[in-house]
């Protein structure tokens, strides 16, 4: 297996997870929300304000399309809404086995409380936003997944130990 894919709703602790991951595989690690920061030269948040998000769904199909066929041994943690582009299914495919870090909108309410670094969760009724817009993706993380794992009231060690073991 080339890389390992992570992903789910924001706050599910993809990033965490792919670290502590990458090290127990010795594979190196990388984010998309990282990449697109290092390449714009901005944050997520500055790039959703002065492009909107149609520009940066752009970027994330661009960079797995980089992605693919130069990046090898690597966890890969995927922004919340990369998968929600249908377009992007085939390339994460490619890339490697695709791992769903599924988790409950209370987990992800308190995980993401006082965090103002996600432009879709800013403003209005934080429960609301969560509950639809997970409600809406969790299908489409599932179909897409390999395997889903439930990560609520889970350290992120057993979390990535239980990743390993499915890889095997
Ligand atoms: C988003 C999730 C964020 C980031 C952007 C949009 C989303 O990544 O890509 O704020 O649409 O769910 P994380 O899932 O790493 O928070």
């Amino acid at each position: 297996m080339s890389n390992v894919i992570l992903i789910g709703f924001m706050g599910c602790g993809k990033s965490s997870v792919a670290r502590v991951l990458a090290e127990l595989l010795h594979y190196s690690w990388c984010d998309t929300d990282d990449l697109i920061e290092k390449r714009e030269k901005k944050s997520i948040s500055d790039i959703f304000r002065e492009q909107g998000e149609a520009e940066f769904r752009k970027m994330e199909t661009q960079l797995l399309k980089d992605m693919a066929g130069a990046t090898v041994k690597t966890v890969i943690s995927v922004g919340g809404g990369l998968p929600m582009t249908k377009d992007n299914h085939a390339v994460l495919r490619s890339l490697g086995k695709i791992f769903y870090l599924e988790v409950s909108v209370d987990t992800v309410l308190k995980r993401l409380a006082g965090d103002t670094s996600r432009p879709l969760l800013s403003g209005g009724d934080a429960r609301e936003k969560v509950t639809s817009l997970l409600a809406a993706r969790n299908p489409v993380y599932k179909e897409l997944a390999d395997k889903i794992v439930c990560v609520n009231d889970k350290e992120v060690v057993k979390i990535a130990e239980e990743i390993r073991e499915a890889l095997v």
